[in-house]
């Protein structure tokens, strides 16, 4: 998906943790900034030329202006590290227009679990369903209560009884078992955090047979290690031009195809979207795409490139 770029400027800065930014974002020049709805992130395009993505956390009636909650990551190459240290208040970025791949859908009761800075997307929804009359609860797991963003606001609002805190330097742990067991058939459960949160989360709803249309999860920042950590060397043979490439062991395909110059379209980056989809001519891939069917995946007829390998040495694309 091309993106199309919006202007804004850095609003506000300031600290919603230890370790974890506020960011406020306005349009310049006379934009609008389009709506938002729970669940949606922007790309943010950083001065130093790096994208990186992050939810908003807007509530409904929060409008001209884009909220975001920023976890500095010990690790970072320059996303996370520069907004923490360098974006001065005033500085302009650019940034996509909202995208939404974790959206709310109807249900009498929602069942939100947040881990960490999962808690951005978690916090729009909890507002969202609260301003719209809907039933649901927050479970919001934190290494500590000075980690915990949004710990003073969450337990100022109307909902607050709503909101259940669990600090892990407490020894205080979800009984995620529990809460999943007892929800009703018509509850929709919401995860987003780290990956091993994640997992957990969703390990035990399909094992107490959640059908998979009332799990909705969002991986942000998914390390390289649980992608394509150590994984094998394939190549890749483009049929049209019958052009022969190495995908490394730490490289995805899509980095490898953007590498020799053969552009593709990426927005999630994480198997979700499916707008990376590239017909496969021979070969077996190695779906790890969330966006097909297992149907769809055992046809072996196209496959994500942003997270998908290969099973055999080649992979013959139709590009
Ligand atoms: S970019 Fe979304 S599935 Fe590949």
């Amino acid at each position: 998906m091309a993106n199309s770029w919006l202007q804004v400027a850095v609003h506000k800065k300031y600290l919603l943790a230890e370790d974890i930014l506020g960011l406020e974002l306005k349009a310049i020049q006379g934009e609008i900034l389009p709506p938002v709805e729970a669940g949606a992130h922007i790309d943010v395009k950083l001065p130093n030329g790096i994208t990186r993505k992050y939810s908003l956390t807007n509530a409904p009636d929060e409008v001209g202006v884009y909220k975001l909650g920023i976890l500095l990551d010990p690790n970072s190459r320059g996303g996370s590290a520069y907004i923490h240290w360098e974006l001065r208040q005033g500085d302009e970025l650019l940034i996509s227009v909202p995208c939404n791949y974790f959206p709310l859908v109807d249900s009498e009761h929602a069942l939100l679990f947040a881990g960490g800075i999962g808690i951005t997307p978690i916090f729009a929804m909890a507002e969202s369903l609260y301003q719209s009359g809907k039933s649901f609860e927050l479970h919001y797991a934190c290494r500590s209560e000075s980690k915990a963003a949004f710990l003073n606001t969450l337990l100022d609002k109307p909902w607050a009884d709503r909101v259940s805190f669990y600090f892990n330097d407490a020894n205080q742990k979800i009984d995620a078992e529990a809460l999943i067991f007892d929800a009703e058939l018509t509850t929709h459960l919401y995860c987003c955090g780290p990956s091993g949160f994640i997992n957990w989360i969703n390990d035990i709803a399909v094992k107490q047979r959640w059908s998979a249309d009332r799990i909705h999860f969002e991986r942000f920042n998914m390390k390289k290690s649980e992608t394509i950590g150590q994984e094998s060397i394939f190549e890749i043979r483009l049929q049209r031009s019958d052009k022969v490439i190495e995908v490394g062991a730490d490289q995805t395909v899509a980095q490898t195809l953007l590498d020799h110059g053969i552009d593709i379209a990426l927005s999630c980056e994480q198997g979700i979207c499916g707008s990376c989809m590239i017909p496969v001519l021979e070969g077996i891939p190695d779906h790890r795409d969330m966006f097909q069917s297992e149907a769809e995946k055992k046809q072996n007829n196209q496959f994500t490139p942003c997270c998908s390998r290969s099973h055999s040495q080649t992979l013959v694309l139709d590009i």
